[in-house]
């Protein structure tokens, strides 16, 4: 029990830190050349916003999320989605009152699901999101994907489609709703439990079911798309017409829906194939009711939320990982314990020439520091001690050459710097 993370969890690594900095570094990228603003929000949220804003007959509000009364009795929920908290910000933060649309994004932020963990679906995970509030043109929609897609295809992750979908509006949902009913009424005894209880709350969800009963039902559905209104149609239409102008490679699947509640008109994802199932790699959309039913202005929005453990798992499914850089550049050895101060003191002048590097810590022998220096994988070794050090001078080993340099110890820390600067 001690030294087992909750099922469900996971540590990033040492080891592995490097790439979620560099998926980090490659997200903060995007977001600043499309324009989009890094927002935090808690990791909880009272229990409220998400019942309201997610959606009560959703599997994320009644089964999935971590509730819990603190110690003021009020009930609280690890954020089991960003969006919710995204949009209370908007609202708490006045982001209204400042000129639209507002664009914001958020990075590696935890999300808690109580799910059935298993490759890529974890308790706790991570996701890139991306929300603009205040444009209600499809070139939002249009302009999540592209970035969506470029940040993909910049990783590697090449050969993808973005399925895409409507799911209509406030007008023509309900009309696509009793179509559904009709359809499944006398095959509703042979669906699951949770189905039945869709069926009259919200049939739109047994398009989401996952058990292959249901599935197998829905596969001959009517689809929604057949039941858009003008205005839904024009806009997905327009949509279709922006992505196809920016090459951007799409699928129409009216089997997407979407599990959370607050979605209008266009739903994406980006799905990857993992044994039998496909998972999705990012799913987002449009809710233009979302911001005005949590008590703001009608604010029409999109977004996306994009899950970073699933997109390292296709990195490496693809072997794309880039190898883990050294751990530093430079390993300075002391000859002896008698040069352990000097050579000490010499790694900080290194490091406050921007150098990474490294000394002995461990009370090492000269050989075992040799050793160690080849684990962290460095290119120079430094040697402090002996003859030189009494010259007042330090030897520089390049291993890739084996050549050696001896350089004045009061110039060697900028010169090695500049070597080092000059091969980056
Ligand atoms: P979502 O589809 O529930 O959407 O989650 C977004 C992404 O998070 C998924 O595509 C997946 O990559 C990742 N993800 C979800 N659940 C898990 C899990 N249990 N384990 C690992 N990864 C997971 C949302 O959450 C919406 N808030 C997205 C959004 C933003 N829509 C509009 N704006």
């Amino acid at each position: 029990m001690l030294t087992q993370a909750p099922r469900g969890t996971r540590d990033m690594l040492p080891q592995d830190a490097y790439l979620w900095h560099m998926l980090e570094a490659k997200m903060r990228e995007l977001a600043a050349l499309w324009g989009y603003r890094e927002i935090r929000t808690p990791i909880f949220e009272h229990t409220e916003l998400f019942l309201r804003g997610v959606g009560g007959t959703t599997d994320i509000v009644t089964k999935e999320m971590y509730t819990f009364k603190d110690k003021g009795d009020r009930s609280i929920t690890l954020r089991p989605e960003g969006t919710a908290g995204a949009v209370r910000a908007f609202l708490e933060g006045r982001l209204y009152a400042e000129p639209l649309p507002s664009k914001v994004y958020y990075l590696a932020a935890p999300i808690f699901r109580y799910e059935n963990p298993q490759a890529g679906r974890l308790r706790e995970h991570h996701q890139f999101g991306m929300e603009c509030f205040g444009g209600k043109e499809p070139t939002v929609e249009a302009e999540l994907i592209n970035l969506l897609m470029t940040l993909l295809s910049s990783l590697g992750l090449t050969g993808l489609t973005v399925h895409i979908n409507s799911i209509g509006c406030k007008c023509c949902r309900p009309r696509y709703g009793e179509a559904l009913r009709a359809y499944l009424g006398d095959r509703l005894n042979d669906m699951c439990e949770d189905c039945r209880t869709r069926f009259d709350k919200n049939p739109l969800r047994i398009l989401d079911c996952k058990q292959e009963k249901c599935k197998a039902i829905v596969k001959d559905a009517p689809s929604i798309l057949d039941s858009l209104c003008d205005d839904c149609k024009a806009h997905f239409e327009k949509l279709q017409g922006l992505l196809t102008a920016q090459g951007i490679p799409f699928a129409v699947d009216p089997t997407i829906v979407r599990g959370l509640d607050y979605y209008t008109r266009t739903v994406f994802e980006v799905i990857m194939q993992t044994g039998r199932e496909g998972l999705a790699l990012c799913g987002g959309g449009r809710y233009d009711n979302l911001v005005e039913e949590l008590g703001g202005p009608e604010t029409p929005a999109a977004g996306f939320g994009l899950g970073l453990e699933r997109i390292l798992l296709e990195l490496r499914n693809r072997n794309l990982t880039p190898p883990a850089p050294a751990a530093a550049d430079v390993y300075v050895a002391n000859i002896g314990a008698e040069s352990l101060t000097d050579a000490f003191v010499f790694t900080q002048k290194l490091r406050a020439q921007g150098v990474r590097s490294e000394s002995d810590l461990c009370g090492r022998s000269l050989k075992a520091q040799f050793k160690y220096a080849d684990k962290l994988g460095v290119k120079y070794i430094v040697l402090v001690g002996g003859e030189e050090l009494e010259r007042g001078t330090v030897k520089l080993r390049d291993l890739s050459t084996r050549e050696e340099t001896e350089y004045p110890l009061s110039e060697a820390p900028a010169l090695i710097a500049g070597l080092i600067g000059k091969e980056a």
